[in-house]
């Protein structure tokens, strides 16, 4: 397998800390992902003043991948306005998990590890298919 490049990656998500809009935390999140056609997608967070609606990097990176032809994430990074690796919140594990699934590679403060490390006995579009009329499946 080849190397995967993570030192891109990582500049990437570093870059897009400058972007991040975070008037509440003060707390820049920068992301980016290898997709499975060479294409590399980013994000930052985008903050509200209704807190809870907030937009984590990772949700930007997901709008990227799909808006700009969709396909899966092979590896993804996301830094803090250090530059420092960050794992990445619970709900955005799920959020990656759908578009990358178990083999999606994670750079996490403890080195490259799978996402289903980070997501153990994930729920996923599988587990919809497991039930009969489920996800638009006639019965
Ligand atoms: N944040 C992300 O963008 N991604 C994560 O995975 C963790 C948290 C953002 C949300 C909020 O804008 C700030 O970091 C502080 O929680």
């Amino acid at each position: 397998m080849t190397e995967l490049p993570w030192d891109d990656l990582r500049a990437r998500a570093v870059e897009m800390t400058s972007r991040a809009y975070v008037p509440y935390s003060h707390y820049p999140v920068g992301a980016a992902a290898l997709v499975d056609d060479g294409r590399i997608v980013t994000g930052c967070n985008v903050e509200n003043a209704g807190y809870g609606v907030t937009l984590c990097a990772e949700c930007g990176l997901v709008s990227d991948l799909v808006a700009g032809g969709g396909g899966r994430l092979v590896a993804f990074c996301c830094v803090n306005a250090d530059g420092g690796i960050i794992t990445p919140c619970g709900r955005c594990r799920q959020l990656l998990w759908e578009h990358g699934g178990a083999s999606l590679r994670v750079l996490s403060p403890a080195g490259e590890v799978g996402m289903d490390a980070l997501l153990p006995q994930a729920f996923g579009p599988e587990s919809l298919d497991a039930v009969e009329g489920a996800r638009g499946k006639q019965s």
